[in-house]
Formats: structure tokens, C-alpha cells, sequence
């Protein structure tokens, strides 16, 4: 099940997004500025959120938005699902709410930026399965031998 955001759900939205162990200290504060955001700033237009939950527990969450100057382009900024409720499709659900909704608004495209390293080889193929194409690469932006890499997919 998918919902908006809640204040009393960003303490466990802090829990998950450090316990997929994919995101420095620096990533998840940033993470959660733009959920505060989200639900300090209920008039804001640049960031959505959609909370999954799995038998009345928060599951995860994907936080996206129009990209501002753009002509029907979206950035999915942020998706994480609790390690304990990953590979049961939970990713897929929020993947698919974004893009249902870039669709209905008549957007053309979702952009979404991810690391080169190691441990993101999980991600990388999850966005691939659901039909993202890599199409730009900038070598060492995130730090030495950690390139930034951009994803999309068009509608
Ligand atoms: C990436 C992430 C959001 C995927 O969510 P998820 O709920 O685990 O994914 P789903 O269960 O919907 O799986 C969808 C696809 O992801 C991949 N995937 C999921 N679990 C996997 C596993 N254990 N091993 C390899 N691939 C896996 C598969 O391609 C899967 O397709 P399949 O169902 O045909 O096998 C989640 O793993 C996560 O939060 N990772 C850490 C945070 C992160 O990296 N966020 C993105 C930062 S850019």
C-alpha cells in the first residue's frame, strides 16, 4: 500500500535509509532535509513523496519531483525499502507510482543519479529491469574512481 507522508514517519524513514547501508552519513541527512521539507512546506511543488507499507508497517519511500526549468522532466531523487522488506517488490511498487504519476501529468521523462561503486550493483539492476537506460557517466564526480551515473527513462 502507498501513502503520503507523515510526520511520525520520518524517524523510521531515518532507520531505513541507514540500515540499507548504501548512503554515508552526509547522504541520509541530506535525505531527510528533503523530507522535512516535504512535510514542513505543504505548499512546496518541487518534491513528492509516496510511503510504502508492507501489513501496517513502513516499508519504504521514493521522494521525486519536476525538475525545475524543465519541460516535463522528473528526478527521482531518493528510493529506499527496509533491508528487511527488500526483493519482494516493494521497489517496483514505488517505481511504478512515479512513473504512473510523471505519465498522468504528461512528463516525459524520469532522471535518477546513482554511484559506479560496488555496492550499488543491486540498484543498478534494479532500475535496469524496469527499464532505465544509462546515458551519461561523469567519472570520479562523487569522489576518486566513484562516478556519477544517470539513468532514464522515457515516456
Ligand atoms: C534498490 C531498492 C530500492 C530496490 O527495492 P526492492 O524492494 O528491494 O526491489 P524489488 O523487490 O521491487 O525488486 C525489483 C528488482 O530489483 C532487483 N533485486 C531485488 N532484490 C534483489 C536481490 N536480492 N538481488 C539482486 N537483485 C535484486 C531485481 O532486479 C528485481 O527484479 P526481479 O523481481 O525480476 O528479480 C532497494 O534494494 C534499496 O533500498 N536499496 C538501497 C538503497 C538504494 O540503493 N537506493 C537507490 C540509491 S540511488
Amino acid at each position: 500500500m502507498l501513502r503520503e507522508l507523515r510526520a511520525d514517519d520520518l524517524l523510521e524513514l531515518q532507520r531505513i535509509l541507514n540500515a540499507t547501508e548504501a548512503f554515508t552519513a552526509a547522504e541520509v541527512e541530506v535525505a531527510m532535509e528533503l523530507l522535512e521539507i516535504v512535510i514542513k512546506e505543504p505548499g512546496q511543488r518541487d518534491y513528492e513523496v509516496a510511503v510504502a507499507e508492507t501489513s501496517g508497517k513502513v516499508a519504504g519511500y521514493v521522494l521525486f519531483g519536476p525538475v525545475p526549468a524543465t519541460l516535463g522532466n522528473f528526478d527521482l531523487y531518493w528510493i529506499a525499502v527496509d533491508p528487511a522488506a527488500q526483493g519482494t517488490g516493494v521497489g517496483q511498487h514505488l517505481l511504478a507510482y512515479v512513473e504512473e504519476e510523471v505519465r498522468r501529468r504528461g512528463g516525459r521523462m524520469v532522471c535518477l543519479e546513482t554511484s559506479s561503486q560496488g555496492g550499488y550493483g543491486r540498484t543498478r539492476s534494479f532500475y535496469g529491469k524496469a527499464g532505465y537506460q544509462l546515458e551519461s557517466r561523469i567519472r570520479d564526480f562523487y569522489k576518486p574512481g566513484d562516478d556519477r551515473l544517470t539513468y532514464v527513462k522515457r515516456f
